[in-house]
């Protein structure tokens, strides 16, 4: 399954796009799913249908859904908060309840949904799909959930260094005291038996395989601007960004494009070759929408992800 982002500063056209080369994809004949990760929806009405978490059919080869950012963060709190119960249950006296109460309002928790409904999509879809075209919602979100399954691994790495030790401190003990109950409760000291350096683990796979897919060569990044010059220094902040994240990047899309503004289209794509943009920039024309449903677009904009 290939993986299709696209990017850029709101009202560029990203959802367009991304809703028309889904749809351009599926009548070309291959199984596509458009996911919407903006929490601002629009994807259900370019396709002029109500879409939910769940994915819906709309042709027999295309499939749309919209990620409903607090289902997902609500989802991730309590898989955590049951984890957490789970594995620190005996530590109750330490008031965990009132930092669960709390966990929903906690930085981060956002990007770490958004994340989790995407690494879902990866793993359950990706043997039903050829292709999984995401509009992505704005940019500083956008970056921050990319960059997680790094931040992640780096954390959690350290984390499992840290587990590691308490365990040998925890053997030392036993070793001296023989049987280490703190409050009746047995704690493990070998890896084998501890559930949170196995959590660690899986995490750290988990977070790994995601971040193998996103800088794998199945993913593209594309970056949609309109020639104009607040596009043009959001898509070189961004441009910035997702080099800095070692995401492949490749190809533009220059949207919007008239007879009138072809000088400045010219001159805001030269400033963003010059930042690193993708060589391949696709210009699109700016079509009028008369009456015709949002995803049908003449021009074609497949040729860059086949
Ligand atoms: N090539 C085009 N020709 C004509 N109109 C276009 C074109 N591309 C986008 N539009 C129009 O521009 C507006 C913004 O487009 P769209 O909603 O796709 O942008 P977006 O980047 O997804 O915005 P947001 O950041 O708000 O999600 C819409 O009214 C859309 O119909
Ligand atoms: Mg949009």
């Amino acid at each position: 399954m290939k993986v299709l982002f696209f990017t850029g500063k709101g009202g560029v056209g990203k959802s367009t796009l991304s809703a028309a080369t889904a749809w351009q994809l599926s009548q070309t004949g291959y199984c596509v799913l458009a996911v919407s990760f903006d929490p601002a929806h629009n994807l259900g009405d370019i396709f002029g249908v109500k879409l939910t978490h769940k994915k819906k059919k709309f042709t027999k080869n295309l499939y749309l859904q919209e990620i409903d950012l607090e289902t997902a963060a609500s989802e991730y709190v309590r898989t955590n908060v049951s984890l957490l119960t789970e594995v620190y249950g005996y530590l109750q006296s330490f008031n965990m309840d009132k930092y669960f109460k709390v966990l929903r309002f906690s930085p981060g928790i956002e990007e770490y949904a958004a994340l989790t409904a995407l690494e879902k999509i990866l793993k359950n879809e990706v043997s039903k799909y050829d292709y999984l075209v995401i509009d992505t919602p704005p940019t500083g979100l956008t970056l921050r959930m990319l960059a997680l399954p790094r931040i992640t691994l780096t954390w959690v790495d350290q984390l499992i260094r840290l587990r590691k030790e308490i365990l040998n401190k925890r053997y030392t003990i036993h070793n001296l005291k023989g049987k280490y109950e703190p409050r009746g409760v047995q704690l493990a000291y070998k890896e084998e038996d501890d559930p949170v350096i196995r959590k660690l683990f899986q995490l750290r796979e988990k977070y790994s395989e995601v971040n193998d897919i996103l800088q794998g060569e199945k993913n593209s990044v594309a970056i949609v601007f309109n020639p104009d010059y607040l596009s043009l220094r959001e898509s070189e902040r961004l441009i910035k960004g997702l080099k800095d994240l070692q995401f492949p990047l490749r190809v533009a899309f220059n949207n919007k494009l008239t007879d009138e503004n072809n000088e400045i289209a010219l001159e805001v794509e030269a400033k963003l070759l010059s930042a690193g943009c993708p060589k391949r920039i696709e210009r699109v024309p700016l079509i009028p929408h008369k009456g015709i449903s949002g995803y049908m677009i003449e021009h074609n904009l497949t040729a860059s992800f086949l």
